[in-house]
């Protein structure tokens, strides 16, 4: 599958039916990933609220596990060190432990595991891995899919308007900021990564309210100024949006504002989190960079094996 392909495959991935197989008593969430698998746990985190969540992209999981944990390990290769270093603590612990992965060690070491489909690049993938969680806990009804299909299948069949950002990107040389707000703050860090990844070029995120706090400072008076493009979500909250508002009216700094043209929750996720997709394949294609390749990443891991 060439990336083209891979990201249009994301539409199919949320018709996913795959569910996690829970048939004893939990307290809390662990969910434990690192990259393109690790989003899943920060994304799973803002839409479920009913029992703590943790989301671990790093060695180490909480001394609170034990064996009212349900502890839920992604890895698209299966073979991602932190990962596998945190199920094996979390064995000790005696929680419960799900895989979500491809193969790798992964699928070997833990018995119950979800197998999604190889042959793409892990954060082409995120359908396949956030879909269990959401079937499970969330449960989006058919109307929720068929809407989030039908937004993604339209970026699909057009996506000019993120080929004209990635040029306005490219021309400026604009270093991107993206600016979210609940329940979409990890897709402005999901943007981060796939400008990384994808366009190899450095990403800044935060997320309102919290950038009231900090950020706004050098939005009115950092230096280099010009060299930041700025894009903010839209949001259903009236505060956050008269914080939007009043943010650009006190520092001058004019955003681009990501509309959703959608209204259902998991398709608004999806729109915002494919927006990116596009922009930053589209980057990748004018740098001439291989939107693909994330081979100093594997040498970093070679290395360290
Ligand atoms: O997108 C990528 O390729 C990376 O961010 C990987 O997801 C990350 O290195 C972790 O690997 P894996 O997803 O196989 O656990």
């Amino acid at each position: 599958m060439n990336f083209l392909d891979e990201l249009k495959n994301l539409k199919e991935q949320v018709k996913s039916e795959n569910k996690l197989n829970i048939d004893f008593d939990f307290d809390n969430i662990v969910i434990s990933g690192m990259g393109g698998s690790g989003i899943i746990g920060s994304i799973f985190q803002e839409f479920y609220s009913e029992k703590p969540v943790i989301p671990i992209s790093d060695y180490g999981i909480p001394s609170f596990v034990n064996d009212k944990t349900l502890f839920i390990a992604v890895s698209f290769s299966g073979n991602t060190e932190e990962t596998l270093n945190n199920v094996s603590e979390a064995k000790e612990k005696n929680a419960h432990i799900i895989a979500i992965t491809s193969g790798g060690k992964l699928a070997e070491e833990v018995e119950d595991h979800i197998i999604i489909p190889a042959g793409m690049q892990p954060r082409s993938a995120l359908g396949n891995m956030l879909m269990p969680l959401l079937n499970t806990f969330i449960k989006p009804g058919e109307e929720s899919i068929n809407s989030t299909y039908e937004a993604l299948d339209s970026m699909d069949r057009d996506h000019s308007e993120m080929k004209a950002e990635a040029f306005k990107i490219y021309g400026n040389s604009y270093i991107p900021v993206i600016y979210g707000s609940r329940p979409f703050k990890s897709v402005a860090y999901r943007w981060k990564t796939q400008f990384n990844e994808n366009a190899k070029t450095f990403a800044f995120y935060s997320y309102f309210p919290e950038l009231n706090h900090n950020d706004t400072m050098p939005l009115k008076s950092a230096y280099r100024r010009d060299e930041y493009i700025f894009y903010v979500f839209e949001s259903d909250n009236n505060r956050i949006n008269r914080r939007i508002a009043v943010t650009q009216e006190i520092t001058g700094e004019q955003f681009n504002i990501v509309h959703t043209p959608v209204t259902d929750p998991v398709a608004k996720l999806f729109y915002l989190i494919h927006y990116a997709d596009y922009i930053t394949y589209e980057l990748a294609l004018i740098r001439n960079v291989d939107p693909t390749d994330v081979s100093t990443i594997e040498e970093l891991k070679k290395k360290l094996s």
